[in-house]
């Protein structure tokens, strides 16, 4: 079956089940679930129940999409995302981007936890990612192209669209809200960085880590969609602070700005151009 044929199977199946069609895409990271929670008249439907759709396997990660309302805006939301570390390939952690395209999404709001690298930053910090560092050794459009989604060698310059970082800028003044920007550097995991990683990528030019986010923004722009991306920091990465890591750690922080975050995304979402 070519992966057209998937993405239309799996895009039809979430159109029966709704009488609208979503605007915005939200992909929710570790913790930061809550959002889709929010959603009003909500549609839910279970990652395992859509056709070609993987399951997600990791804690804290709920693995269904949300269709609904949310500040009087059309959203579908990612409540749980594939990660390449469990062992699904770069298409099938792509695949959601692909269908959420073909349901006529024309914004994706990504959100994730990442570690801090940029010593100002402190845990609970929200950043605007304004770039990123695919650092996965890996990338999704690898492979024959496929023209009827995407132009082979996809432009990168301007990946996160300026005019959504300036509205998200302005959002977070409106709110009161402090709020940090830079370089996301994806990572594969599933092992938290060395200390000398950690350097590196700071010397690389990157501000916060993660091991999500890289592969989706690459098939968003390759599809044309405009994205906005969002890191909470959970942490400061491996050996800035004298304290091992923990998962549990990253899940208390995004716990912690929870009403921060979801105050601060509703403004965005209410007022989004597009
Ligand atoms: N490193 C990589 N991924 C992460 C981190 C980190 O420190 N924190 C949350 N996700």
């Amino acid at each position: 079956m070519t992966n057209l044929t998937a993405i239309s199977q799996a895009s039809s199946y979430v159109k029966k089940h709704i009488k609208e069609n979503p605007a915005i895409g939200l992909i929710l990271g570790s913790g930061l679930g809550v959002l889709g929670d929010e959603i009003e008249n909500p549609t839910i439907i279970p990652y395992s129940e859509i056709p070609h759709f993987p399951e997600s396997t990791v804690s804290g990660h709920k693995g269904q999409l949300v269709i609904g309302t949310l500040e009087g805006k059309q959203v579908i939301a990612m409540q749980g995302r594939f990660h390449y570390y469990e062992g699904y390939s770069m298409e099938q952690v792509t695949f959601p981007i692909r269908v959420m395209k073909d349901i006529g999404v024309g914004s994706i709001i990504v959100t994730n936890a990442a570690g801090g690298i940029n010593e100002d930053f402190n845990p609970g910090d929200l950043m605007l990612i304004t770039d990123h560092i695919n650092n996965m050794g890996d990338n999704p459009l690898i492979g024959k192209n496929d023209e009827a989604l995407g132009a082979r060698f996809p432009d990168m310059s301007q990946s996160y669209d300026r005019a959504y970082i300036q509205h998200a800028k302005d959002c977070a003044d409106a709110i009161g809200l402090n709020i940090q920007h830079g370089v996301y550097v994806g990572n594969t995991g599933p092992t938290y960085e060395t200390p000398a990683e950690v350097r590196m990528l700071r010397n690389m030019g990157a501000d916060a880590v993660g091991m999500s986010t890289v592969p989706e923004v690459i098939v968003s722009r390759h599809a044309g969609l405009r994205v906005l991306g969002i890191s909470c920091i959970s942490n400061m990465a491996a050996g800035i602070l004298d304290q091992p890591l923990t998962h549990d750690e990253v899940i208390e922080t995004t716990e912690q700005v929870r009403e921060s975050f979801l105050k601060f995304v509703k403004q965005i979402i209410s007022t989004l151009p597009q």
